[in-house]
């Protein structure tokens, strides 16, 4: 297993999360789903060791996370945060620098990530004024960049128009059939239905369901984590989920 969830719970005054259990294995995508709110962002930060459990323990080859240095936990994991960091006067190449610190420049492969989003010739732009998707594709090719072996992406398509969400697709895609590991969280359930090998269901931070899409991605479990009747409907592309407001 490449990474490891046991029993992990985590509290602040407001809200719960968990206990937790789960396992991702290497070279597969992991989706998290749930209502806003619901601990996805959570659950990805304490799996990146940007949030200490109250119990349990994460591990990634093994070992826990607690016990890694920065430079290791860098090596091991990329993060694409759901909220786009926007530093004043950091250009393109600064914020492919910053993901990229552990492995030293290389103007060769910055430029080969920057180009699978179409952003090459953004490379010396300044960051902070680029449009809200612009942004997004940076971030995404600066953990592309990283080139770590987990990639977690905290809504990689938000901000993104359909050209882009079905580029970023096809990118995690191939991302995995070259061996990396994706955990994300992602609001479309057709994107996760057609992307992801294994889904968590959340709601008021508590587990609904896990395991491989087929069995989980049910319409019972999806009309048990939100306020919405769930159905079907065939499309050219195959069946595709509608849900009706419950109130
Ligand atoms: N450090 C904190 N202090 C107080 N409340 C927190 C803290 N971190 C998270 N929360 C609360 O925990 C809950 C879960 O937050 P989280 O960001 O994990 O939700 P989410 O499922 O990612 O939602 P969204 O779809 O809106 O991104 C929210 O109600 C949030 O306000
Ligand atoms: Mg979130």
């Amino acid at each position: 297993m490449k990474v490891e969830i046991e029993n992990v719970t985590f509290q602040v005054p407001s809200f719960q999360l968990g206990p937790l259990g789960f396992s991702v294995e290497e070279g597969t995508i992991t989706a998290i789903i749930g209502k806003n709110g619901s601990g996805k962002s959570t659950t990805l930060k304490l799996i990146h060791g940007d949030l200490k459990p109250n119990t349990g323990t994460v591990r990634i080859d093994r070992t826990k996370v607690s016990s890694l240095s920065s430079l290791k936990l860098a090596e091991k994991t990329s993060f694409v945060w759901q909220e786009i960091f926007s530093p004043m006067s950091f250009s393109v190449r600064d914020v492919m620098n910053v993901s990229g610190y552990k492995r030293g420049t290389d103007e060769n492969r910055m430029e080969g990530a920057l180009d699978k989003v179409g952003l090459a010739p953004f490379i010396d732009r300044d960051f902070s004024v680029l449009s809200g998707g612009e942004r997004r594709l940076v971030t995404l090719a600066a953990a592309i960049y990283q080139d770590s072996e987990i990639m977690i992406m905290d809504e990689p398509t938000n901000f993104l128009d359909i050209d882009n969400q079905i580029l970023i697709y096809n990118l995690m895609k191939g991302l995995r059939e070259e061996g990396k590991t994706i955990i994300m969280t992602m609001h479309d359930l057709d994107a996760v239905h057609n992307l992801a090998d294994s889904v968590l269901i959340l709601r008021d931070g508590k587990k609904i369901a896990w395991g491989d899409t087929d069995s989980t991605l049910t319409l019972e479990n999806l009309n048990k984590a939100f306020n919405v009747s769930f159905h079907t409907y065939n499309t050219v592309n195959g069946s595709s989920f509608v849900g009706s407001y419950n109130g």
